[in-house]
């Protein structure tokens, strides 16, 4: 088992561990009573990942709640019905919440455990990858509005992540995708992470793609591992993403637009990630940030990871910018950019002219 434990500069005693590994769902109340002393637990889950793991979670002092399955149920209509059922359960201020799925469920879960009585104790436990190598780590829930993506949340530590990577055994190729399109992610903004080690995860994508498609579980926790490093030292640094911290939504400021123009029913979000990050890629060759090789061996990457990178829909220009100013690192009506400048290296901008930043749509 692997542990990594994430510390907040910001607040000394905020440090929590990631633990990952296979199995360890097995023993999931044993970690979880470590690191809380709830008396009992609201467990937030949707059908299809209860259907696979809710037995192993079954405990005499957990209850749970079954959501319906989806990017477009993470609202605030369902995020009303987990804090009704933690009134119902009379959750105690002790108690706590812990959420069992992927992004989805983690986002939403954690929002209802920082609402409920002023906030609660909240386990992750993430099952898809892109749950395990990003969105469980770094304390950002939040639900979507209609206008608007995460639009709706806090900044709300866990008490502990646990991530079993056996879970990702039973994940289609499609969600598998969509969590390699954000650990590539890393690969381009490893330097600017600043984490205080090189591990080259450029190199490490292209050296191992066979092995991270058969699923070999040794690469995964490694990949698992190093992406959680570069995110907490990102978020240690910056934990309310007053800087730094926004170089994590590299590629987000075009797919936040996919998803609302889309209603949240077309692209998973890590389709939308990778769309988003050729789409930064070629805005900045455009511009003359990165050069023709860089440009090149990026997009490679992509593709050979089969990720997709058209936006296979043609929402209207004005409609797709007007989603883009919705975005959070919008200031003064003008969209900030996490922009590639060389390799593993970003930087902001936030001047650049409309036309180019709509000429991909
Ligand atoms: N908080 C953050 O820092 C952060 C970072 C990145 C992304 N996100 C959010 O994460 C969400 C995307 O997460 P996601 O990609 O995990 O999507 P998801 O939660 O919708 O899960 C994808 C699908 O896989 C299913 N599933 C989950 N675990 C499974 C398993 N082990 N086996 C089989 N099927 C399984 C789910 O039921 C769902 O149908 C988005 O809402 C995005 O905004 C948040």
């Amino acid at each position: 088992m692997e542990k990594i434990d994430v510390k907040i500069k910001a607040v000394k005693e905020r440090t929590y561990p990631i633990l990952i590994g296979e199995n360890l769902l097995d023993d999931a109340y044993e970690f979880i009573r470590n690191v809380t002393d709830a008396g009992r637990f609201l467990i937030v889950t949707n059908n299809t990942v209860y259907s696979l793991y809710g037995d192993k979670m079954k405990d005499d002092d957990a209850d749970f709640i079954i959501v319906p399955d989806g990017e477009e149920y993470k609202n605030r209509e369902i995020l009303n019905t987990i804090i009704d059922k933690a009134l119902k359960m009379k959750l105690e201020r002790k108690d706590a919440i812990i959420a069992l799925g992927g992004g989805v469920i983690g986002d939403m879960a954690g929002c209802a455990a920082a609402m409920y009585q002023r906030g609660i104790d909240f386990i992750q436990i993430p099952t898809t990858l892109l749950a395990q190598l990003d969105s469980s780590v770094g304390g950002k829930v939040a639900v979507n509005h209609k206008l608007g993506k995460n639009v709706i949340g806090f900044f709300y530590q866990p008490k502990l992540v646990l991530a079993d990577t056996n879970t990702l055994n039973s994940l289609d190729d499609r969600q598998f995708k969509t969590g390699l399109a954000e650990a590539i992610k890393y690969a381009f903004i490893e330097k600017t992470c600043n984490a205080g080690e090189d591990f080259n995860l450029f190199e490490f994508f292209k050296k191992n793609r066979d092995e991270i498609y058969n699923k070999n579980h040794k690469i995964l926790k490694q990949l698992i591992k190093m992406c959680c490093i570069l995110k907490s030292s990102v978020v240690n640094q910056d934990e309310k993403e007053k800087g730094l911290r926004a170089i994590l939504n590299f590629g987000h400021t075009y797919a936040h637009a996919i998803e609302i123009v889309t209603d949240y029913r077309y692209y998973t979000h890590g389709e939308a990630v990778s769309i988003g990050m050729k789409l930064i890629f070629d805005l900045a060759k455009e511009i003359g940030l990165i050069s023709d090789k860089y440009y090149n061996d990026s997009i490679s990457l992509i593709n050979d990871y089969g990720l997709i990178t058209k936006l296979g829909i043609n929402p209207g220009k004005e409609i797709f910018y007007d989603a883009m100013l919705s975005d959070k690192k919008v200031k003064d009506k003008k969209i900030r950019f996490v922009m590639p400048v060389r390799e593993k290296e970003v930087r902001f901008y936030n001047n650049i002219d409309k036309n180019m930043i709509l000429r991909g749509i």
